[in-house]
């Protein structure tokens, strides 16, 4: 059955073919991407002249940043902009609504951002009123061109804020603890001197490293907070703490700390020539083919970089602490000065306050049997 075709569709085609607004041609749509129409308005009710081209120009160039696709400008009908009482314009002049379009059309930067301007239509204000269509912003190369870094390793850095006498007290504490070594196990040739294996293993409990502690403690809130963990679901441990001290070439070779779950380095003595801290990367994310990173094996293949590196070195200051996964493999490089360098590590291990819904965590203490 054939319908038949009524005055009111006429009218509407009729319209439809008047209408400025093309349909789109679906294969133009998706060869230029589709773009969401996102509008806004700027009001310029009674700015001089100057001060409508300043505020325009700012906010088309914003508008464009943004990649807005219509800009309502909002003029008023010029009766009430002051620069009417400016003898030196014409009244023509001075009425925004000629003369904001004109200054858009006449700007050389502004012009190349916009497809046209037309007139608004009675909602948006009619003859007080016009819109400006912009165009797309075309991205740079750079910008076409996106590389995610998935799955970063973050190691926080922070900065404890202890006075010059306190650090004395505490560097001294360290090096008596040093003199009276009971040297609890052997660690071979020219490893640095570290506290756990000399029966100095608890230096929190240390009354002299309250402050100290009280203030790393808040440190590994704020680095817990940032890789996303709810801070008030668990209860916070130091289970181990101790002093690290390294001269002469002493160093400590590459390790992980296997029994908790996030260490820490914070240096209280250290310059800028008695060696860093390594992290390795033992996941090579980017190896492509086996060794292709492995500068010894293939030189002048590749550039070293962050997403091929295989160690990264990383200088820290004293007064700062370095907070990082308990897994990740670490070491520090040869201090090659007389000087010591003092850093204090710990063990921290965080305990759900209530394990119910959860397989893996470590439940409350309290709730373990000792037998
Ligand atoms: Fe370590």
């Amino acid at each position: 059955m054939i319908k038949k075709i009524t005055d009111k569709d006429k009218e509407d085609w009729e319209k439809f073919l008047k209408n400025k607004e093309k349909i789109s041609n679906k294969d133009l749509v998706i060869k230029n991407n589709i773009r969401h129409e996102k509008i806004k308005k700027i009001d310029l009710h009674g700015y001089t002249i100057e001060e409508a081209n300043k505020a325009i120009e700012q906010f088309i160039e914003k508008c464009f940043d943004e990649s807005v696709t219509k800009v309502i400008v909002i003029t008023g009908k010029g009766l009430r902009s002051k620069s009417i009482e400016n003898p030196y314009l014409s009244k023509d002049l001075s009425i925004l609504k000629y003369s904001v379009p004109e200054f858009i059309e006449t700007n050389r930067t502004l012009i190349k951002m916009i497809i046209e301007i037309t007139d608004a239509k009675i909602e948006d204000g009619g003859g007080g009123a016009f819109y400006v269509y912009l165009k797309k912003k075309k991205m740079s190369i750079e910008k076409k061109q996106s590389l995610f870094n998935l799955f970063p390793l973050a190691l926080f850095r922070d900065k404890i804020e202890i006075t010059e006498s306190e650090r004395k007290i505490l560097i001294n504490e360290i090096l008596l603890q040093e003199k009276n070594s009971k040297n609890t196990i052997d660690k071979g040739v020219k490893p640095a001197w570290t506290g756990d294996t000399q029966g100095y293993e608890f230096l929190f409990k240390n009354k002299k490293f309250e402050k100290l502690f009280s203030l790393i403690s808040a440190s590994i809130k704020k680095y817990t907070n940032i890789i996303g963990l709810n801070n008030d679901k668990f209860n916070f441990y130091y289970q181990r703490s101790w002093a690290t001290i390294s001269r002469n070439n002493e160093n400590i070779y590459a390790h992980k700390h296997h029994q908790s779950h996030i260490t820490f380095a914070y240096y209280l003595k250290k310059s800028k020539e008695d060696g860093n801290i390594n992290f390795h990367n033992e996941s090579l994310q980017n190896e492509i083919a086996p060794q292709i990173f492995n500068a010894r094996s293939v030189e002048g293949f590749f550039k070293t970089n962050l997403l091929n590196a295989q160690v990264a070195t990383f200088a820290p200051e004293v007064d700062e602490i370095l907070i990082f996964p308990s897994k990740t493999m670490h070491s520090t490089s040869s201090n090659k000065t007389s000087e010591e360098r003092i850093s204090i590590a710990a063990d921290v291990t965080l305990v759900a306050k209530d394990s119910t819904n959860s397989e893996n965590l470590l439940p409350p203490i309290d709730q373990w049997d000792k037998f």
